[in-house]
C-alpha cells in the first residue's frame, strides 16, 4: 500500500559539496562494481564505509558472485533494485534477497556469508551499502533480516514523488530498519519529470545522494546519472530539495557521524590496528563466529 502524505518543506536547502564518479572494481569471485564510496571518503561521510552500486545485463560481469569470505565490526546493507542473490552465512540463516528487496545483515563479532546470485541471465542490479558500528557494538552478536520489496514502508507526495523508506523516517512514515547512534536515513525516491522532493535533515548528519535514473538538481546543481553527490553541511540548511530535471531515480542516505577512529583491513572494520589483528586470528583460528 503506497501512503499519501504532504510534502515536507524545507527552509533552506544544503548545496552539493562535491561530485564523486566511482572507480570501477572488480571484488567477490569477479563482479564489476562501481565503488561510489571509497575508503578515502569514510572520514567525510562517517558513519558510512562504503558504498558499491552494481548494474548489468551481462551474466558475466556478476555469475561468480561473492564466495564465503568474512566480516566483523559493522553492517551490511544490500538492496536489491532487480535479480536474485542468495545468502548463506555461519549464524546459520539464509535467505534469497530478490527484486526490490533489502537484506540487512549486523556482522558484529563476526560472520562468514556467501552472496550468490541466482540467475543465470537478465538484469542485476542494486546497492550495497556498509553502515558502522559504534565502538561498544562492534563486538555484538550477529543480527540478519530479509526484508522483500512489500514489506518496504513507500509513500507518495502531490508533488510526484514516489518513496520506500529503508531505514529511518521520512514525511511521518517511519522506514523498515531503525538504528540508534547512528540513525540512518535511508530512502530510495522516485521522480516524474520536474518532481520535486524536499527532506528534512538534520544539520551534523552527513549525507549523499546517488542517481541511478535521470538527472536531479540539488541547489542548482546538476546530478547526473551514475552520479554521487556529498551533499554539504551548513549550519544553517535544515535539509535537502531535490529536483528531477527528467523522469528520475535516486538514494538519498543520511546518518549521525560517530567521530570514532576507523581502522580497516579488507572486510574487517574496527577502531585499532589491534582489533583488526585480533580480527585476522580469530578468523584463522576458526573461533571467529562462535
Ligand atoms: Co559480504
Amino acid at each position: 500500500m503506497t501512503e499519501q502524505v504532504t510534502a515536507e518543506s524545507v527552509r533552506r536547502g544544503r548545496g552539493v559539496e562535491r561530485l564523486i564518479n566511482g572507480q570501477f572494481v572488480m571484488d567477490g569471485a569477479g563482479v564489476k562494481i562501481n565503488r561510489v564510496l571509497t575508503q578515502g571518503l569514510q572520514r567525510r561521510l562517517d558513519p558510512f564505509l562504503m558504498l558499491d552500486a552494481f548494474g548489468s545485463d551481462k551474466p558475466g560481469d556478476y555469475i561468480a558472485g561473492f564466495p564465503e569470505h568474512p566480516h566483523r565490526g559493522f553492517e551490511t546493507v544490500s538492496y536489491m533494485i532487480k535479480g536474485s542473490m542468495r545468502h548463506r552465512d555461519s549464524a546459520g540463516n539464509e535467505g534469497l534477497i530478490t527484486d526490490g528487496g533489502v537484506q540487512w545483515m549486523t556482522a558484529g563479532r563476526g560472520v562468514a556469508h556467501s552472496e550468490m546470485p541466482e540467475q543465470t541471465d537478465g538484469l542485476m542490479e542494486g546497492f550495497q551499502l556498509w553502515l558502522n558500528l559504534p565502538a561498544k557494538d562492534k563486538m555484538t552478536a550477529p543480527w540478519y533480516r530479509d526484508i522483500p520489496s512489500e514489506a518496504i514502508p513507500r509513500f507518495s507526495t502531490a508533488s510526484g514523488a514516489t518513496v520506500q523508506v529503508i531505514a529511518g523516517a521520512s514525511h511521518g512514515v517511519a522506514g523498515a530498519v531503525q538504528r540508534d547512534h547512528t540513525e540512518p536515513l535511508y530512502l530510495d525516491i522516485e521522480l516524474a519529470a520536474n518532481a520535486t522532493f524536499e527532506q528534512l535533515l538534520p544539520p551534523g548528519h552527513n549525507a549523499f545522494i546517488y542517481v541511478f535514473r535521470g538527472q536531479v538538481l540539488v541547489d542548482e546543481s546538476c546530478v547526473a546519472q551514475s552520479r554521487m553527490a556529498i551533499l554539504a553541511n551548513n549550519p544553517d540548511a535544515d535539509g535537502v530539495r531535490i529536483v528531477a530535471a527528467q523522469p528520475s531515480r535516486l538514494i538519498l542516505i543520511a546518518g549521525r557521524p560517530l567521530n570514532e577512529p576507523i581502522a580497516q583491513y579488507g572486510p574487517f572494520v574496527m577502531n585499532t590496528q589491534d582489533e583488526l589483528r585480533q580480527a585476522v586470528e580469530d578468523f584463522r583460528a576458526g573461533t571467529f563466529s562462535a
